[in-house]
């Protein structure tokens, strides 16, 4: 029955979006080369994709003010996916004419949520995105469409699986979507919830490529991920350090960490493609580049197997305790 615990070599793609989810809301601007050099410690740690940046309004996230550079300059490794977040027509054609490889369009499943996120009704949220859409698809770059609060809006509540459900129908079928995100804005899912919304997915769009987005408010990230993977989803956004969240959900914190998942699949037996040494290496640059810790518990206690000396009088100890015989 429940898989999970047994990855038996399945491909689980981790997908990075601290230098978007994660950048957007710090207050410390961080320096364009050294958003270039992080991006590029996350291509060569293995990333299958990375959410580089947004390109919004410089004055609504002015800590992503330098889109432009960041994702010109990179280093691009083939086969690593450099999405990145675009609100509007403007956004689209300034992300096309800096190469990028996807567009990630947002709206939420919450009317209230969209509202106050997006200052629209979700009817012109999906219109919008429709004409975003059609500039990217006749660019030929592709489209993800993130799903706001997938799994619970902080202002309405429970959102019904079946809202969620149309949303994806119109993405895939009016749309011609590549992707679809599930997104857990702010932590509100929970494992029984996740299988089943990732189980429905699944069976109405085989071929759609699911992504589920979890943040770590609750505690309940890893285990979400777990129950995702059971449900048959093998796309998951995290972030470097766990770092991140929306600037516009109360008491949102950060997504799940990615080098806490990447430790933990691979430990399971499954095969992120990450090079996790590097991951852990890049993520210990952060606390210098946005002036305080992480949330990552990989950072803060290492790996399991980074084992630590014995005490200084370890050996004067067991010469004692044999010293007393048995
Ligand atoms: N790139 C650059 N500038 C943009 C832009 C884009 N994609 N979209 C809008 N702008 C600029 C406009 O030129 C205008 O500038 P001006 O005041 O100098 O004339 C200003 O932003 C307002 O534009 P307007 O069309 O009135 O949009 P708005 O105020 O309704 O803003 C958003 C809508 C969503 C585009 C903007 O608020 C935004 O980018 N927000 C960020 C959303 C986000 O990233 N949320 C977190 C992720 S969930
Ligand atoms: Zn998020």
């Amino acid at each position: 029955m429940i898989q999970v615990w047994n990855g038996a070599d399945r491909r689980i793609y981790m997908q990075e979006v601290g230098t978007r989810d994660g950048l957007q809301v710090e207050e410390a601007f961080v320096p364009t080369h050294d958003k270039i050099a992080l991006v590029d410690a996350l291509s060569e740690a293995g990333m299958a994709k990375i959410e580089v940046t947004a390109f919004v309004s410089p004055k609504a996230i002015p800590a992503l003010r330098d889109a432009e550079t960041v994702l010109r300059e990179i280093k691009r490794i083939p086969g690593v996916i450099y999405s990145t977040l675009v609100p509007n027509v403007r956004g689209a054609e300034r992300a096309i004419d800096a190469h990028a490889d996807e567009l990630n369009l947002v709206m939420s499943a919450s009317e209230t949520h969209n509202l106050a996120n997006l200052r629209m009704t979700r009817a012109q949220s999906f219109a919008a995105l429709s004409e975003v859409s059609a500039i990217a698809q006749a660019a030929k770059v592709s489209v993800n469409i993130s799903l706001s609060c997938s799994f619970g809006c902080p202002m309405e509540g429970d959102v019904p699986d079946a809202v969620a459900l149309d949303w994806c129908e119109r993405f895939v079928t009016e749309i011609g979507a590549r992707g679809v995100t599930l997104c857990d804005t702010t932590g509100m899912a929970y494992p029984g919830q996740v299988a089943k919304l990732t189980r429905a997915f699944r069976e109405r769009w085989p071929e759609s490529e699911l992504t589920l987005h979890f943040h770590n408010t609750r505690g309940m990230g890893l285990a979400n991920v777990l129950a995702g993977i059971d449900a048959g989803a093998d796309r998951f956004d995290a972030s470097l350090g766990g770092i991140g969240g929306c600037p516009y959900a109360p008491g949102a914190s950060g997504n799940v960490c990615s080098e806490e998942i990447v430790h933990a699949l691979e430990l399971m037996g499954y095969r992120t493609g990450v090079d996790l040494a590097l991951l852990i290496a890049a993520s210990k640059r952060l606390p210098g580049l946005i002036g305080h810790d992480t949330p990552s518990q990989i950072v803060k206690a290492g790996r399991r197997l980074d084992l630590h000396p014995v005490p200084a009088d370890f050996e004067a100890t067991r010469e004692r305790a044999l010293a007393r015989g048995r």
